[in-house]
């Protein structure tokens, strides 16, 4: 974890994942997204809510730019196209887990959220942000395109004409505006950060966990589901809960 940037804390039922290269802005290296997937992949089952945050003035700078130095030594070859794409989709582990309906994700974000840090943000369910919070999709910029998962709920989030605006122009979005475009669902002066992430918990675990994880499964379904599948989703998934409710 500590080669991987990354410190896990595991609390009953909540798990608090903080990117801690606090020196150089919580920078992002491919063993910071391994060891994402590793905490996925090995997460106590009785886990329900995972936190992530960053340590230092910043959420996180994105990827180390220190990766770019030597001609991109280290990427996967860009010629073989086949080794490339599994090297990638490795990566991407690092961040879909975040959406698997057993827990629920949210990002704490503060300070900078860039590239890499930023699709880190969107991969969660819920983000609540410091109003110091500045959000940049930086990728396109650097000649590259954001494939940390980030696209997808960036369109879902803030509709095509914003995302293309947004990521065309790298600008940063600043909390206040995040907020307006649905980037935060909250938005709470810096020092409240830690406060508003607890709230938020406790109010997550107040929720029966049963319906939790069918609820989350249902909603993530809904976008993709035309209005009769996702009827029949709803009505899957409320005969599951009356099962196990009331044994019937
Ligand atoms: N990679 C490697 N080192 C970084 C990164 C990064 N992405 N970001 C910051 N650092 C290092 C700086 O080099 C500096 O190191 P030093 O103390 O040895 O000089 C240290 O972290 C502190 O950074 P400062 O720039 O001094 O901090 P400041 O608070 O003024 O600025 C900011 C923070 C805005 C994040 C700035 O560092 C920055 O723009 N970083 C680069 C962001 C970037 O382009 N990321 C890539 C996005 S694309 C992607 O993620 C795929």
């Amino acid at each position: 974890m500590e080669k991987a940037g990354l410190r896990l804390e595991v609390d009953g039922a909540v798990a608090t994942v903080t990117l801690d290269r606090p020196e150089r802005r919580n920078a992002m290296t491919f063993d910071t997204w391994r060891g994402l997937a590793a905490i996925g992949r090995t997460l106590p089952a009785d886990v329900r809510v995972v936190v992530l945050r960053g340590a230092g003035p910043s959420f996180s700078a994105g990827i180390d730019l220190g990766m770019f130095s030597g001609g991109g030594e280290g990427f996967a070859d860009g010629a073989d196209a086949e080794g490339t794409d599994r090297f990638i989709a490795e990566l991407q582990e690092g961040y879909t887990w975040l959406r698997r309906p057993d827990i629920v994700t949210v990002a704490a974000v503060h300070g900078h959220a860039i590239g890499a840090g930023f699709q880190l943000a969107l991969a969660c369910d819920i983000r609540v942000a410091a109003d110091d919070a500045k959000f940049c999709m930086k990728e396109p910029a650097l000649g590259l395109v954001p494939d940390l998962t980030g696209t997808k709920p960036l369109v879902e989030i803030v509709g095509i004409g914003r995302a293309l605006e947004l990521c065309l122009t790298a600008r940063t979005v600043l909390a206040e505006e995040a907020a307006r475009l649905g980037l935060a669902e909250i938005v709470v002066p810096r020092d409240g950060l830690d406060g508003a992430v607890r709230d938020l918990v406790a109010a997550l675990l107040a929720v029966n966990p049963g319906a939790a994880v069918a609820t989350k499964r249902l909603l993530w379904e809904a976008a993709d589901n035309t209005l009769e599948e996702q009827c029949a989703a709803e009505r899957r998934e409320q005969i599951g809960r009356l099962r196990e409710m009331f044994g019937r």
